[in-house]
């Protein structure tokens, strides 16, 4: 056994060769040329990833018309509708669903589709009258939704609702612009 202090005396070995030192980050200034490139690139990168989303967003939002909320409400209050219709034990708030549907359709009905602006001058009027007329047999089916949903009778509601379903793929044939394809 050597003596107690042997473990703090200095070390007599050579330093070894392949020991890593992690000294600090290197900044900017002792980069060279092509690491400064690679950081740049990196950071474009990282840049370009985190605006896509929000540029996305706002790309969306101009293809948004005041007519398009009005349907994503219908939409939303649909949908709903689709997974409750018959169930009884909901219809308090199917029929709230139904109300949804009832104002934004109403509000619809004196709104205009953007495919308007597409169509010859000579076309236009006829095309919004048209579009206001099947907006008003969607409103009447709607209420024939409220009816049956009151009289408790699940059945006719289920089948009312197919119609609606019918009507939205018809309409949206004749009145809604067809879809552009993105350019990237
Ligand atoms: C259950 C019924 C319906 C549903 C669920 C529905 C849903 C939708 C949805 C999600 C959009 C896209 C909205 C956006 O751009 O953000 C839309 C657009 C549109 N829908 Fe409907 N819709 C229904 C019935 C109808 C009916 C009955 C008509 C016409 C009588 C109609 C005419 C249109 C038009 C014209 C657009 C394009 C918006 C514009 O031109 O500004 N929809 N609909």
């Amino acid at each position: 056994m050597g003596s107690s202090s042997a473990g703090l005396q200095e070390s007599s070995c050579a330093p070894r060769a392949d020991f890593v030192h992690f000294g600090p980050a290197k900044t900017p200034a002792k980069l060279n040329p092509k690491e400064m490139k690679l950081r740049l690139l990196t950071l474009t990168l990282i840049s370009a990833l985190v605006a896509m989303p929000v540029l996305r967003a706002q790309d969306n939002k101009e293809d948004t018309t005041e007519l398009g909320d009005k349907m994503d409400k219908i939409s939303g209050a649909f949908r709903k509708l689709g997974k409750q219709i018959s169930d009884s034990s909901k219809n308090e708030d199917s029929l709230a669903q139904v109300a949804i549907i009832k104002d934004a359709a109403t509000a619809a009905s004196q709104m205009e589709p953007a495919k308007k602006k597409d169509l010859p001058p000579d076309a236009q009027a006829k095309f919004v009258a048209d579009f206001q007329a099947k907006m008003k047999d969607f409103i009447a089916t709607v209420d024939k939704l409220a009816a049956a949903l009151k009289a408790n009778d699940n059945t006719t509601a289920a089948n009312i609702l197919k119609d609606m379903k019918t009507m939205e793929d018809d309409d949206h044939k004749d009145f809604r612009k067809k879809k552009q394809k993105k350019s990237t």
